[in-house]
């Protein structure tokens, strides 16, 4: 390599670093919650905190995305990723189940998948997945900013967590609430992790005349 080569790859992992620092806001990218498990828990648990607001990001067909696009109707908002061995797709599972059996009040519903992993959760990996559970399931994802963002509005706790024996991969841990959102954008309230669909059904029906 010659100096002058080396210069100017060194001159440009500053350019990146710099760029890095300026999305982030100095911090190193963020990819976990600035908030604990049981704060973020407690938030949402007790009704302590406002829950849900204003997020811009970017779904499966790769448009852009807004809480405005959805007003007008209740929103089952849903947080996790797409690696997510067990929880996750138990939880969508119940959501597209639940859609289901919403006959046809479902028209009333939209859910919304809000990756929590969006270094590989891109619009692609986005556009594979989300129709396994249900074809009216929107996939969101976007910038870590962006989803950090959308997730402490959600007070959603999560986490990359390397994988002891291969620390190049990671899971993600998170909380895993399903948030339901009236169509004015208003959080009415959350179903546990684990909610069957017949009974997010029997909750959701007296919402929708
Ligand atoms: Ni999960």
């Amino acid at each position: 390599m010659s100096i002058d080569r080396g210069a100017c790859l060194l001159k440009r992992a500053g350019l990146l670093v710099a760029l890095l620092l300026a999305t982030s806001g100095g911090a190193s990218a963020q990819t976990e919650s600035r908030r604990s498990a049981a704060e973020l828990m407690d938030a949402v648990m007790w009704n302590r905190e406002p829950i849900g607001g204003a997020f811009a990001l970017t779904d499966q067909a790769g448009q852009p995305r807004t809480d405005r696009d959805f007003r007008g109707k209740y929103l089952l908002v849903y947080f996790g990723f797409t690696f997510c061995p067990d929880v996750c797709p138990t939880d969508l599972q119940a959501i597209g189940l639940a859609m289901d059996q919403l006959g046809a009040r479902a028209h009333a519903v939209q859910p919304l998948f809000v990756t929590l992993d969006p270094a590989r959760d891109t619009v692609e990996q986005l556009a594979q997945y989300v129709p396994l559970f249900h074809p009216k399931l929107v996939g969101l994802t976007g910038s870590e900013a962006a989803i950090a963002t959308t997730a402490e509005a959600y007070r959603v706790y999560f986490k990359r967590v390397p994988f002891k024996k291969n620390p190049a991969d990671y899971t993600v841990d998170h909380s895993a609430f399903v948030y339901l959102v009236d169509p004015d954008g208003k959080y009415l309230g959350f179903f546990p992790p684990g909610t069957p669909a017949e009974r997010m059904v029997e909750m959701i029906k007296p919402h929708l005349r």
